[in-house]
């Protein structure tokens, strides 16, 4: 259960309402299913497949008083049913668990517990973590009963227990995101999640818990220990407010978000440690991202003039030859790209990396970190975060070559919205189309595809304009939609070349190119004019539309765009 979202509450704001609204803000780390436990004199446990929502009818079950935690789930061990949702308890009711992450020795624990006469009631490796606490219990005081179990646990885990009868949230953390909320003096509460998103709300004074922590939260107190030792861990203020967080208006998260992009772009080329951060960059460097945050990869590789190379999160193992990494990711959780970057630190190599979230794992083990001030990102697919890795790139590349840092205007990008929904209704009536541009335009390309496939379950491929002929022309018949990139920069002339040839079998070919570009506009079934950008800048401007077009393509099938079908925003599997 690795992309999953938890939250605790210990306070006297109604727990059980906090860690269902904190669910709420969580759903994109997984929402198969979702649960809530409370504990006052005893434990009551809800749960349900489906969205959090799902989960407000069975609300009035839970005690109004008493600590809560809660989960939303994205399956891993066991199908996304109502026994396998979290919380999970002992046979006895007497402890209860939320988890996120994996149990790799699950099997044997589990095992020996059945052997020792525990019955089970999931197919979760989570389960096993009451069980095996229950018995503890028997021995030993709570917070000692909680730490004897995690000492066998293996894996990868944040882990929230209550246990009846006790006042406390013990919390454990291994290679799965975990941060608590100090919540105001005199309230008499505290707040633990996955993310900070969850508690915004209520305190924006954050501890990151770190790998190899255990403790506890009570209404006072906020006990961690490392190796049985207490220690004291430093305070840092969000930035986000509770609003960011929220949809403000807009009918989805995606939407809101895209039209953020001005603003979100703008703050992050504010960052004055871009320069820096660009200065200590050298020849050699691997980039390392996966999806989205590789998108933005390839446009920098476009753009500059590094000798660099660009490798995809989860091929690093087999293509890495040493040198230092720069890591590009929103979330800084992402499996893939932090298994590649620990790889590197173990060899002494220096790690740089571009980050959203203040405070995640891929930014503590950097040497040195720029953030993407897009604030917090919601929907599952990128748009902010890859506008402003975009940002943070271009101003490293023109801070190498001595030029000054660039500056965007994508209000034009933004005011194309109303012929998008008209073009996506067209889309809707496709299963497959193809997404070409040559030079930046082919990440361009890539970005627009990809977005389209995971919010519309369309089926959309991005080509190099020049590869069509080998291969992928063979699938262009009649009818058959091409969303063509072709700035007015070096690469049009060839790109019009391209047009011509999908045109000549039937393709029927939606332009996006420089405003005014009456050849272009001639050449198209339908053309849609950007304003000026410089060559190697254009995927900035010219993906927004494509964003846009995604969006609207959803939601005209009926799909949610914030939440696709068996993805996560944050994927902290390999
Ligand atoms: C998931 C998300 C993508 C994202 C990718 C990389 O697959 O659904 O939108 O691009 O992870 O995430 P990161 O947080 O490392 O940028």
């Amino acid at each position: 259960m690795n992309m999953c979202g938890i939250v605790g509450y210990v306070g006297s704001k109604g727990a059980k309402t906090v860690v269902f609204e904190g669910l709420k803000t969580l759903e994109y780390r997984g929402y198969d299913s979702a649960g809530i436990a409370v504990n006052n004199s005893k434990i009551t446990v809800v749960k349900d497949v489906g969205f959090v929502e799902k989960l407000e009818p069975h609300l009035s079950q839970l005690p109004a008083s008493g600590n809560a935690i809660g989960h939303t789930r994205w399956a891993t061990h066991g199908v996304p049913n109502q026994v396998n949702a979290h919380p999970h308890t002992d046979m006895k009711v007497n402890v209860v668990a939320v988890h996120n992450g994996i149990i790799e020795n699950f099997m044997l624990l589990k095992q020996n517990l059945k052997d020792g006469g525990v019955e089970f009631k999931s197919d979760t490796d989570t389960e096993v973590i009451p069980q095996l606490l229950s018995i503890e219990l028997n021995e030993a005081e709570p917070f000692t009963a909680f730490k004897k179990v995690i000492e066998k646990l293996e894996g990868s885990y944040a882990i929230l227990v209550m246990i009846k009868g006790d006042h406390r949230i013990f919390f454990a953390r291994n290679h799965s995101p975990l941060v608590i909320g100090k919540g105001e003096d005199g309230r008499g509460e505290n707040l633990i999640a996955s993310d900070v998103v969850a508690f915004l709300k209520h305190t924006k004074q954050a501890i990151f818990v770190k790998d190899g922590d255990v403790g506890y939260i009570d209404g006072k107190n906020i006990h961690i220990e490392v190796d049985n030792q207490k220690v004291g861990r430093e305070i840092t203020e969000i930035e986000w407010s509770a609003k960011d967080a929220m949809k403000d208006g807009y009918p989805h998260f995606m939407l809101k978000e895209i039209y953020e992009q001005p603003d979100a772009v703008k703050n992050t080329l504010l960052d004055a440690r871009i320069d820096e951060f660009a200065h200590k960059l050298d020849d050699g460097l691997e980039i390392v991202a996966a999806g989205t945050s590789y998108h933005a990869g390839l446009a920098f590789q476009y753009a500059s003039n590094m000798k660099c190379r660009l490798i995809i999160s989860s091929e690093f193992s087999a293509l890495y030859r040493g040198g230092s990494v720069l890591a590009i990711s929103q979330s800084g959780e992402t499996a893939d790209t932090l298994q590649a970057v620990r790889a590197a630190e173990k060899r002494g190599e220096k790690i740089y990396s571009i980050v959203n979230v203040n405070g995640s794992t891929l930014t503590r083990i950097s040497d040195q970190v720029v953030h993407t001030h897009a604030g917090p990102e919601i929907g599952v697919a990128a748009t902010k975060t890859f506008t402003t890795q975009l940002a943070v790139l271009y101003a490293v590349d023109a801070a190498l070559k001595g030029n000054p840092k660039p500056t965007f205007d994508l209000a034009p990008a933004i005011a194309l919205d109303g012929d998008m929904k008209a073009l996506a209704k067209e889309l809707t009536k496709t299963s497959e189309l193809f997404y070409i541009g040559r030079g930046p335009s082919a990440a361009t390309a890539r970005e627009g595809a990809l977005k389209l496939k995971e919010l519309a379950y369309l089926h959309a491929e991005a080509y190099e304009g020049g590869e069509l002929k080998h291969g992928p022309l063979a699938l262009i018949e009649d009818g058959v939609p091409i969303i063509a990139i072709c700035p007015n920069d070096t690469h049009k002339k060839k790109m019009m070349g391209n047009i011509e040839e999908v045109k000549a079998r039937g393709a029927k070919v939606f332009v996006f190119g420089e405003q005014g570009d009456k050849e272009l506009e001639h050449l198209s079934d339908k053309f849609y004019g950007l304003p000026k950008i410089k060559e190697e800048y254009s995927p900035m401007t010219y993906v927004i539309p494509l964003q846009l077009l995604a969006y609207h393509t959803a939601v005209l099938l009926g799909k949610n765009p914030d939440k696709p079908r068996n993805l996560a925003k944050s994927v902290t599997v390999e």
